[in-house]
């Protein structure tokens, strides 16, 4: 194996129709107009030595090694900055050329430290490259020309170090961090020999404004900024691409390894949900991987109040099988069931719900996707029939206003809010609906054009305004309408929205947002050309959160914003595989591919080709299983890589259900909350130690290959396969291509989906089939695939969830950029530098009247808890609102939301409850008790300790 090499073409590709021929050093190039020199002799295959410009920001023209001789012309004009003309006649490589890279070259090498031998960068500097493909034999000047002024090293930030004495101001690095993440971070200070690189107004990175994405460590091109990994462990010998673990964008890696340890995560810049970029968390999050809390050998034990006993794969397996039979023999076929997880992979989550349906022989299969997106695939399917989002991530350069409600796109999903910022920097404009005032409200060169701050719940009463204001005056794409949706559907609904009593005067009064911005988004977003929806789980993680959905893929027919570039409708998911989780069969009532039990014919088409009878019954959903467990029906269940305890709501309730069945299994990287009531424990593997694939937020199948030989012994779907065998269900499996394919088999949409294709093309967007080989980037093209577009009545029905005397405070929740979900994989990092708490956002009035100062302890209380943590007083929130995270464990913020759901889908409803916040002088009781428990439940039993 080697490191695998891309080009680097020196600048970035133009995107003009148009084509010019020229010639380089005697070789006809066609290449589109707008290229440079240098793109276009990169594409020939002839490099032309650079140093200030690489292919993922603008041209600079700074350092003057690109030269190059144009016939007809003057001089030597600079690679890089000059564009390409028809017929224009180039030559790279002539002794003038050569004489002037070498003194450029000189004048570089006679003010750099030259301890190349004993640099972290040796062997991989383009400064040592270009001083090698210049043929530079000696420099005049010596070497010991004058410094610039170095401020000295910077390690502030743990995961790279910025050493000045060695930078040559190409000035990479701040183009990156405007261009390519769009965080401004970085400026050069000082003039002309003087000049330093600088982060914001001269701090350390850790204490600017930097957001830790690596972007600038990989532009540069000396060891200036660096990976302290590389400096740790050396320069990286090869490399395997994959995909991230972490959130839904779906960020496409090189796992750069030296033997069995990675070195460092690159952005691949074919990956084309990124584009090559990355956030902290792809780029330098992967630590947990080898954390010595990583449980790596199986545990059983009869009961939760036991220490954990070591043993063999064998018995763990014979005895969590041995349970579920016991279990259901005893109790009843339904008895029992099981959890898929969005972090795993499309081929383990297809096997987990195979072998509930066809090994214990219910359909008592849900996922961790219904606390988050599951509103998504209801009202999408009702709307447009697919449960899916329209776009590629692409598309979203050909938006000219982006609307975005209940979604943080620069902390959930940083590397597309990246691509959103550089195209609002280009003109888009930007509304927000969302309570908080996120930073995309206002950041670096951005400014929204509307800040709708609704009080949260009222979503649906706001999306229906901005339906009034479209309907009311006129701005109704009747064209699509008529061609395209079902007209008498679409008329009860204009009528409906028309209605006085949603007007944007009347719903100001709900939810708290000025009628004048409610009437100037809905303008804007009708008539404002190529208008595009992206929304979060503030849209979806609501009593009406399915109504939300439905009420945006309105808005979006309403106007013709779908079918094309530039428009749709775009769920932005959270966890990595919600998507594909989703599309595997993870949901009690849908068979893989959305296909309801219903369904006969693919019900028998499952049967035959799993040679098993299934139950033709809808089976339990979570929270109806952690009843039925409450109840005595429901007593075993089989959860591979989701921390229920921690990550759904009512957490008192989730721990007695937990506590009250026989048999817990958990498959999982680390002992997490759940595993507090486990009765077995079989240790997970990571993403960088299987093979199979991902789907992201673009329905985008991406390839997840193993670098590593897993630490546990097993991938997880092999894990799955074990107990199923062990379960008398008989799974062969020797390969998750080979669960692709049958998934392939058994799901129309999936059906032209293979290996061979993914590595062929490196991904695909589903529906992949005979009528799409190469899969489909934009849905709806031409036509919806329920066949007409389908307007549904959105009536608001406020939450049960109200604010009152006792609790008079509305808390809504959200992730930050360094953590992840519920933290099990970050908080093993070093990006608790960042976040090492969940924190109590309140308004500065709020916290007055409650006599709260910043950092102080607060007690946060609902009808369904109290928890403790710290304020931190802030005017992101409106007066009346309170925000936290729910990344630690310690914290439970889910001991406080309540029960309330989602009236279709039953995905909780996360984002409103009304709490009261009072001062407190540090963690409540069962805080303490909590931590006591938790540490007695992971105790591991002596003997077996001492003997390994
Ligand atoms: S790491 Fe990212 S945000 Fe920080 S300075 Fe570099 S490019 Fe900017
Ligand atoms: S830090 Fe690196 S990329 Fe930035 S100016 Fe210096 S050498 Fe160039
Ligand atoms: S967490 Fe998301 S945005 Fe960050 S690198 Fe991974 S996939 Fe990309
Ligand atoms: S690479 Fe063209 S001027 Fe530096």
């Amino acid at each position: 194996m080697s490191l695998i090499q891309e080009i680097d073409y020196g600048t970035p590709a133009s995107k003009s129709e148009k084509e010019v021929t020229l010639t380089v050093d005697g070789v006809a190039v066609t290449v589109p107009e707008g290229t440079s020199i240098m793109r276009a002799a990169a594409e020939l295959g002839r490099e032309i030595p650079k140093l200030c410009a690489t292919d993922m920001v603008e041209a600079f023209g700074s350092c003057r090694l690109c030269l190059v001789e144009i016939e007809g012309r003057a001089g030597t004009p600079a690679s890089c900055t000059t564009p390409v003309a028809e017929g224009m006649v180039v030559r790279t490589q002539t002794d003038r050329l050569k004489r002037l890279r070498k003194g450029v070259m000189e004048l570089y090498i006679s003010e750099h430290p030259l301890d190349c031998l004993t640099c972290s960068a040796n062997g991989d500097c383009e400064l040592q490259d270009m001083a090698g493909a210049v043929g530079l034999r000696e420099v005049r000047y010596g070497y010991e020309g004058q410094r610039h002024p170095d401020p000295g090293l910077d390690t502030s930030n743990p995961y790279f170090t910025y050493e000045p004495s060695k930078c040559i101001v190409c000035s990479r690095c701040v183009r990156a961090c405007e261009e390519v993440q769009g965080t401004f971070a970085l400026t050069i200070a000082g003039r002309g020999f003087d000049s330093v690189v600088s982060p914001s107004m001269e701090q350390p990175f850790l204490e600017s404004e930097c957001v830790s994405c690596g972007a600038c460590v990989q532009a540069c091109p000396t060891a200036t900024l660096n990976e302290r990994s590389v400096i740790e462990i050396g320069t990286p010998e090869h490399s395997v691409v994959t995909t991230c673990a972490y959130c839904g964008v779906g960020c496409a890696f090189k796992a750069e390894m030296r033997g069995e340890e990675v070195v460092r995560m690159l952005p691949y810049k074919d990956g084309k949900a990124n584009r090559g970029h990355s956030c902290v968390k792809g780029r330098f999050a992967f630590g947990y991987t080898t954390h010595k809390d990583r449980v790596l050998k199986p545990m059983i034990r009869e009961k939760i109040t036991d220490p954990w006993r070591e043993v063999s794969w064998e018995e763990a397996i014979t005895y969590a099988a041995s349970e579920f039979k016991r279990i259901q023999a005893k109790y009843g076929k339904g008895s029992v069931g099981g959890i898929t997880s969005s972090r795993c992979t499309n081929e383990e989550t297809f096997l987990v719900q195979k072998l509930i349906r066809a090994g214990f022989g219910n359909n008592n299969v849900d996922t961790c996707a219904r606390v988050c997106h599951s509103p998504t695939g209801y009202g999408l399917k009702t709307t447009f029939g697919t449960s899916a989002g329209t776009q590629d991530f692409d598309s979203v350069e050909q938006a000219d206003v982006i609307l975005i409600i209940g979604a943080n796109p620069t902390d959930g999903h940083p590397v597309f809010a990246s691509r959103m910022k550089k195209r609002l920097r280009e003109g888009a404009k930007l509304i927000i609906i969302d309570p908080r005032r996120i930073d995309l409200v206002r950041s670096p060169h951005i400014e929204a054009s509307y800040h709708l701050p609704l009080k949260p719940g009222t979503n649906v009463a706001v999306v229906t305004a901005l339906a009034h204001v479209i309907v009311t005056e006129g701005l109704v794409n009747e064209k699509f309408v008529r061609e395209r949706c079902d007209w008498d559907e679409f008329q009860d609904w204009a009528e409906f929205v028309a209605q006085p009593r949603h007007s944007p005067e009347e719903v100001e009064k709900i939810s708290g947002v000025p009628a004048d911005l409610i009437r100037g988004a809905a303008r804007l977003y009708a008539t404002g050309g190529n208008s595009a929806i992206y929304y979060g789980l503030g849209v979806t993680e609501h009593s009406q959160g399915s109504t939300t959905v439905i009420a945006i893929a309105n808005l979006a027919m309403a106007t013709g914003n779908i079918g094309r570039e530039g428009v749709g409708v775009n769920p932005l998911r959270g966890q990595n595989n919600v998507q594909g989780s989703c599309d595997m069969g993870s949901f009690p009532h849908e068979l893989p591919g959305y296909r309801h039990l219903s369904e006969s014919a693919t019900l028998e088409m499952f049967e035959a080709f799993w040679g098993k009878a299934l139950d033709a019954e809808p089976g339990l959903r979570i929270p109806n299983m952690i009843d039925a467990a409450l109840d005595g029906s429901f007593k075993g269940i089989y959860i591979q890589g989701e921390d229920i305890l921690q990550s759904d709501p009512n957490t008192q309730h989730m721990a007695a259900g937990l506590a009250a069945m026989e048999c817990v299994v958990v498959q999982d990287l680390f002992l997490v909350e759940t595993t507090n009531y486990a009765h077995v424990f079989l240790p997970g593997s990571t993403f960088l130690e299987k093979n199979g694939t991902f789907t992201n937020a673009e329905r985008r199948i991406q390839p997840v290959r193993k670098v590593m030989q897993p630490l546990n012994g097993y991938e997880d779907w092999q894990i799955t396969q074990l107990l199923s065998n062990a379960l008398g269900y008989p799974m062969n499996y020797s390969h998750p291509s080979e669960i692709m394919d049958e998934i392939a088999r058994l799901t129309p949409t999936f059906a032209g989906v293979s290996y061979a294709l993914l590595d062929e093309l490196g991904s695909v967007q589903w529906p992949c089939n005979a009528k799409a080989p190469d899969g489909t980037p934009v849905m709806h093209i031409g036509g919806f695939v329920r066949g007409k577009g389908k307007f549904v009545i959105t009536e608001y029905v406020a939450t049960d969830e109200k604010t009152g005397p006792r609790y008079p405070l509305l808390l809504t929740t959200g992730r930050i950029l360094t953590q992840y979900n519920v933290g099990a994989q970050t908080r093993r990092t070093a990006n608790v530098v960042w976040h090492d708490e969940d924190v109590l956002e309140i308004h500065p009035f709020d916290a007055e009247n409650r006599g709260i100062r910043d950092g102080d302890w607060v007690k946060l209380t609902s009808r369904a808890g109290e928890t403790t943590l710290r304020a931190h007083i802030t005017e992101r929130v409106a007066p009346g609102v309170v925000y936290t995270t729910f990344h630690h464990p310690n914290t439970q913020v889910n001991v406080v939301t309540t029960e309330f759901s989602d009236w279709a889908t039953n995905c909780p409803e996360y984002k409103v409850t009304a709490v009261q916040v009072m001062p407190s002088n540090g963690p409540s009781e069962w805080q303490e008790e909590y931590e006591e428990l938790g540490r007695q439940s992971r105790r591991i039993a002596e003997p077996l300790v001492a003997a390994e």
